[in-house]
């Protein structure tokens, strides 16, 4: 008797643009496991391919690589022609602050024209699924804590500008077909590694963020921290903000995903813990985490910095399913990891 093969099913296909950045390789990595195929589109102007090799030894699986731009129509096109994509999760962009006050330009260009881009091709190819990396910067200085989806955006710098003129973009095109999927997700502070220490954040300059500024302290590439400013209305009068494992975060889109495959719907939903931390519970978790003094001093406050911001996560919790599994111990630890391993990030 001759056993009738069953076929087996397609796995659901992910394109996933930025996916050799920080966040887009641990996305990489979770994507994989949870039985997508991955095909990354990333050109590669603020990362090193090698985080995609580190995520095939991770998983033991495969993935396509497309060095591209999501400006380049003709390789949206080439890659919209040879994959059927379920859905795309758009991390592709620029996302440092300071440069965007001197540089907006070329932060609107890559941020708002290259979503457009993706977004054409997107709609010509009927692929309608979309997750966008959106920030909690969009909330600009919110007066109250925690802060909900609900409350008034208005960003304060050409880069939260750009993400605030996508959202209004993507809300316009559902408004136009409500058949589109699209989730919005907006991060607090993406930290943390894969527990691999195999991937990680590596930045290509003088770190602009607290926690991989830190971790290069403590490796011995910088001298010392700089805490901007110790008189803010906090426990401590340091700045307080909203960690977030990048595992727990990318957890976040594939549960947005999931939601998104219930119905078309156009959603938002903070990616926070709750928990606000204090620059200098920063400095001493990872001081206890990675066994080395972080020297610091005090300086001016940064322009454009609030004193709080947290989320509150409720809304995740209750839509998605979804809420942060790691605590600022294992967050520490897990880029003490990846730094300790990789002093010099992926240019070792
Ligand atoms: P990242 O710079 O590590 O990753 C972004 C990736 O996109 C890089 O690999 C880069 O080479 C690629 N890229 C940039 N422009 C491109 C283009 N035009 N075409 C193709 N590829 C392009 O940054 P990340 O921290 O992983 O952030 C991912 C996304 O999440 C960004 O959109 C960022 O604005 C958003 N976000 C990040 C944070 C954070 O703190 N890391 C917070 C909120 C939102
Ligand atoms: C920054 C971005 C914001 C982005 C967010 C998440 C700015 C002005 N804002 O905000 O748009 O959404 O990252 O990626 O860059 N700190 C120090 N010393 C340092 C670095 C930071 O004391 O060398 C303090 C800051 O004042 C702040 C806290 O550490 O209180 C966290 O800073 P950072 O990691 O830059 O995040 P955000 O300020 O939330």
């Amino acid at each position: 008797m001759t056993k009738e093969k069953t076929p087996t099913p397609k796995k659901p296909q992910l394109l996933i643009t930025g996916g050799a950045g920080y966040i887009g390789s641990h996305m990489c990595v979770e994507s994989l496991q949870a039985g997508y195929d991955v095909v990354v589109l990333d050109n590669l102007s603020n990362s090193s391919p090698k985080s995609l090799a580190a995520v095939e030894r991770i998983t033991q699986k495969q993935l396509t690589f497309i060095e591209g731009d999501i400006r380049d129509d003709a390789k949206l096109k080439e890659v919209f022609s040879k994959h059927q994509f379920d859905a795309v999760v758009h991390f592709a962009g620029l996302k440092a602050v300071g440069e965007s006050n001197s540089e907006p330009l070329k932060y609107y260009d890559n941020n708002v024209h290259g979503t457009l881009r993706l977004l054409e091709a997107m709609a010509e190819h009927d692929v309608k699924t979309l997750v966008f990396s959106s920030s909690a910067t969009v909330y600009g200085m919110p007066e109250q804590m925690p802060i909900r989806e609900d409350f008034p955006t208005g960003a304060i710098n050409p880069y939260g500008k750009t993400k605030l003129n996508v959202e209004v973009i993507l809300q316009d095109l559902y408004a136009s077909d409500p058949s589109w999927r699209i989730g919005m997700l907006r991060y607090f502070n993406p930290v943390g590694a894969h527990a691999s220490g195999e991937i990680g954040e590596d930045p290509s300059d003088i770190p602009n963020n607290l926690m991989p500024y830190v971790s290069q302290v403590a490796v011995g590439r910088l001298k010392e921290l700089s805490i901007f400013g110790n008189d803010y209305d906090t426990h401590d009068g340091t700045g307080v903000r909203d960690y977030i494992h990048v595992v727990d975060l990318v957890q976040g889109h594939l549960k947005a995903l999931e939601f998104l495959a219930t119905k078309p719907q156009l959603s938002v939903h903070n990616l926070g813990t709750g928990t606000g931390y204090s620059v200098l519970d920063i400095v001493q978790a990872f001081e206890k985490a990675s066994g080395t003094p972080i020297p610091y001093k005090m300086a001016p406050r940064r322009e454009g910095d609030a004193a709080k911001s947290y989320a509150d996560p409720a809304k995740a919790k209750n839509e998605l399913g979804w809420t942060a599994q790691y605590d600022l111990e294992r967050m520490c630890a897990d880029v003490w990891r990846w730094q300790s391993q990789h002093p010099n990030g992926y240019s070792e």
